[in-house]
């Protein structure tokens, strides 16, 4: 008894003891051969993976992302992009593989990986009737962060994304999607993370919201060193923001590399005589339209 509470108190230790530096500082994220699913096998089909009632979302993948690199996940509606983010940011677990963030194991040390990384999502929670800024205090409170220096950080940070201080004090329910969507990012931001995972930043942005949302993220990566693992349905701004791009289709990556490679690779294989676009790389890669497999719409929770 006395020898399992003292081993059970070295395993607590072992996650908050760990050391300071991380294990990998290079790099900031390794995913591999991750598999995850959905709903219940039916009982005369156990161990057969086909079962019907089994909703494969993302099919054994593997990604590295090195440090300070912007790294994009495209792929269409229902491809699996927010169950990897869900992976990463330790909201789910995987069925098999494994996810590590600075060389810390997401199931391992899940509070180390919590304090490295912050989600922003299209389906951000907030206090309607409260104001921007009360919504961003109350997060920072929650991170127990100092209320000054987060009030201080969350005015600049939204003054960056084009936000102006005046806004920040009406109630969040009088703003528009774009505006509400740069609040979130000034929440992801409290706490300063390493790596950042924004699940399609942009979507449903004006033209001039997109652009200052892209503005901010590349502007995050040269200042502050933050590695950006995003998914987006846009490939213009997959195009023009991303170092790297893993095209991802029914839960398997189909294609990853530079945007520049993924044009030239299907430009060859296709006797392109002008270099391809990315959605020419898209429809090689994955025989469909993203915009015409595209529709948005709320995915059922189940679990
Ligand atoms: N919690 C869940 N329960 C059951 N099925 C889910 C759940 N989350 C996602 N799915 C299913 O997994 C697949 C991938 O979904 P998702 O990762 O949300 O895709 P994307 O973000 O690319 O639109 C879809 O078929 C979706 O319906
Ligand atoms: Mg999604």
């Amino acid at each position: 008894m006395l020898l399992r509470t003292r081993r059970k108190q070295q395993g607590q230790q072992s996650e908050a003891g760990a050391p300071q530096r991380a294990p990998d500082g290079n790099t900031a994220l390794r995913v591999e051969s991750v598999l995850k699913q959905f709903g219940k096998e039916a009982p005369h089909r156990r161990n057969t993976p086909t079962s019907p009632s089994l909703t494969v979302a993302v099919d054994h993948v593997s990604i590295e992302v090195p440090r300070g690199e912007i790294f994009g996940l495209l792929g269409a509606n229902g491809s699996g992009k927010s169950t990897l983010i869900r992976l990463i940011s330790t909201l789910l677990y995987p069925d098999s593989g494994s996810v590590q963030v600075f060389g810390y194991d997401v199931q391992q040390h899940p509070r180390i990986v919590q304090r490295m990384i912050n989600r922003v999502s299209v389906e951000a929670s907030f206090f309607k009737k409260l104001s921007a800024l009360e919504n961003l205090l109350y997060a920072a409170r929650l991170y127990d962060l100092p209320i000054a220096d987060a009030r201080q950080r969350a005015i600049t940070i939204l003054a960056q994304l084009g936000l102006n201080e005046k806004r920040l004090y009406e109630p969040l329910e009088h703003m528009s999607r774009g505006m509400q969507q740069k609040v979130a990012i000034a929440r992801g931001l409290l706490t300063a993370p390493t790596l950042l995972l924004l699940d399609e930043p942009t979507t449903g942005l004006d033209p001039r919201s997109k652009q200052d949302v892209q503005h901010f993220v590349r502007m995050l990566r040269e200042r502050h060193d933050t590695t950006v693992f995003l998914t987006t349905h846009d490939m213009d701004e997959a195009d023009r923001l991303c170092d790297r791009i893993a095209i991802i289709d029914q839960g398997r990556i189909v294609a990853l590399d530079t945007p520049a490679a993924l044009k030239q690779q299907v430009s060859i294989s296709k006797g392109f005589h002008a270099t391809a676009t990315l959605e020419d790389v898209f429809l090689a890669l994955t025989g469909r339209s993203i915009e015409n497999d595209f529709a948005p719409h709320t995915p059922v929770e189940l679990v």
